[in-house]
Parts: C-alpha cells; sequence; structure tokens
C-alpha cells in the first residue's frame, strides 16, 4: 500500500508520516527532506549531475553516500529548499527515485505533490492541514526565533509552494483532509491509522 501525506509547511507530515510508518511497518520517505538535501548540495557547490539523494530505513536521507540526515533541519534550507524546488530539473530527479522507492514496496511519503504527481494512484491520500498561527507556533516551540518572523517564512513558503508551475502544493481530489489544529500528534496518529487499517482491509477483500 502506498500513503501519501501532503500539506504546507510545518503541517506536522513528517511527525505523522514516520509514526505511521513505524506504527505499520512500512518504508518512511520524507521528500521533503531530499528537497532540503539538493539545497545543500547546492550550497556544497556539488553540479546536478552528480547530486547523488537516497532514502534509507527510518528515512535517513544521504546526499552523495553520506547521511545528512541531522542537518537537515536546519532554518536556513527551510526558505532555500522551497526556492529549489521550483526547478523541473531538480524536480524530474527528485520524482524518479520516489517513485522508484515506492516501486519496491509498501510506503508512506510525505511531501507537496505526492497525491497529485509523485504517485496520483496512491491507495490513501491525506491532506494535513493546520492554521498558520497554529504551524508557527509549533515551529517556535521546536527552533525558538521570532514568532513574527517564522510566521512570515511560513506564508512566503506556502506562497510559493502553491504557485509554482510545476507540481505546486494542492490537494488531491481524491484526498481525505485532516485539520490538525489543536489537535495532538498522537489524536492525529490514531485518526489516520483508522483510515489507513479501513482501506488495507477493503484492498484485501
Ligand atoms: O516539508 P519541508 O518543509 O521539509 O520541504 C522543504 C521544501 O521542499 C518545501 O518548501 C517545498 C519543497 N518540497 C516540494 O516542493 N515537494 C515535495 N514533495 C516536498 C517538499
Amino acid at each position: 500500500m502506498r500513503i501519501a501525506i501532503d500539506g504546507p509547511a510545518a503541517a506536522g507530515k513528517t511527525t505523522l508520516a514516520r509514526s505511521l510508518a513505524e506504527a505499520l511497518g512500512y518504508l518512511f520517505v520524507p521528500t521533503g527532506a531530499m528537497y532540503r538535501a539538493a539545497a545543500l548540495a547546492r550550497q556544497r557547490q556539488i553540479p546536478l549531475e552528480s547530486m547523488e539523494i537516497s532514502v534509507e530505513a527510518g528515512g535517513r536521507v544521504s546526499l552523495c553516500g553520506e547521511d545528512v540526515t541531522d542537518v537537515l533541519s536546519r532554518p536556513d534550507l527551510d526558505e532555500m529548499s522551497s526556492r529549489m524546488a521550483v526547478d523541473s530539473r531538480i524536480r524530474r530527479r527528485l520524482v524518479e527515485i520516489q517513485r522508484r522507492i515506492a516501486a519496491n514496496g509498501s510506503v508512506v511519503m510525505e511531501g507537496r505533490d505526492i497525491g497529485t504527481v509523485v504517485l496520483p494512484d496512491a491507495e490513501l491520500k491525506i491532506f494535513l492541514w493546520a492554521t498558520e498561527e497554529e504551524r508557527a507556533r509549533r515551529r517556535h516551540e521546536d527552533q525558538g526565533g521570532e514568532f513574527a518572523e517564522i510566521l512570515a517564512g511560513i506564508r512566503r513558503r506556502d506562497e510559493r509552494d502553491s504557485t509554482r508551475p510545476d507540481s505546486p502544493l494542492r490537494e488531491a481530489s481524491d484526498a481525505v483532509v485532516v485539520d490538525t489544529t489543536g489537535k495532538r500528534p498522537a489524536e492525529v496518529l490514531t485518526a489516520v491509522l483508522e483510515l489507513a487499517e479501513e482501506r488495507r482491509a477493503r484492498l484485501a477483500r
């Protein structure tokens, strides 16, 4: 089964996708981290032709053979990855890797265009949402810094991610919208696990 989780910045996609994958025994594929690794490659002046990005067990991401997972949440990569993600050459490279991974087994894949472009026939599509203020508050709790600046950064990224011509952030017509505003991660996980089990049972029939 392929589960696609899309949604705007800081909606809790990674937290949900990771715990869902663990609960189901599926591979967790954080595509946001792959775009962040592409931004890191640009910072390191690695040419696109030599940019090798892979996803290992537990959603760990490697760039040219080096595990870079722990640096990918750096705030400077928030903005830079969103800028890199408008480049169709980069998208083509990453989408090809993402589809190859999904062809090999069950996955929980999170991103912006998974249900619409990467895996349009995924068995379950979730569109994870929360208000801008709530998303900024969560980021602020995790990273600290200026709340107003974090909120502005989220708005800027949402705007860029949803208005770019190639594979914009958009909810698939067959996605289930899950509003996480005011909900704890465990509550969201329980609700989505229920949907996944229901879908799995229906597929087995
Ligand atoms: O989810 P995130 O914040 O880690 O993603 C970083 C950026 O990567 C995000 O601003 C847009 C881009 N992205 C994308 O364009 N498509 C995806 N499937 C995942 C992320």
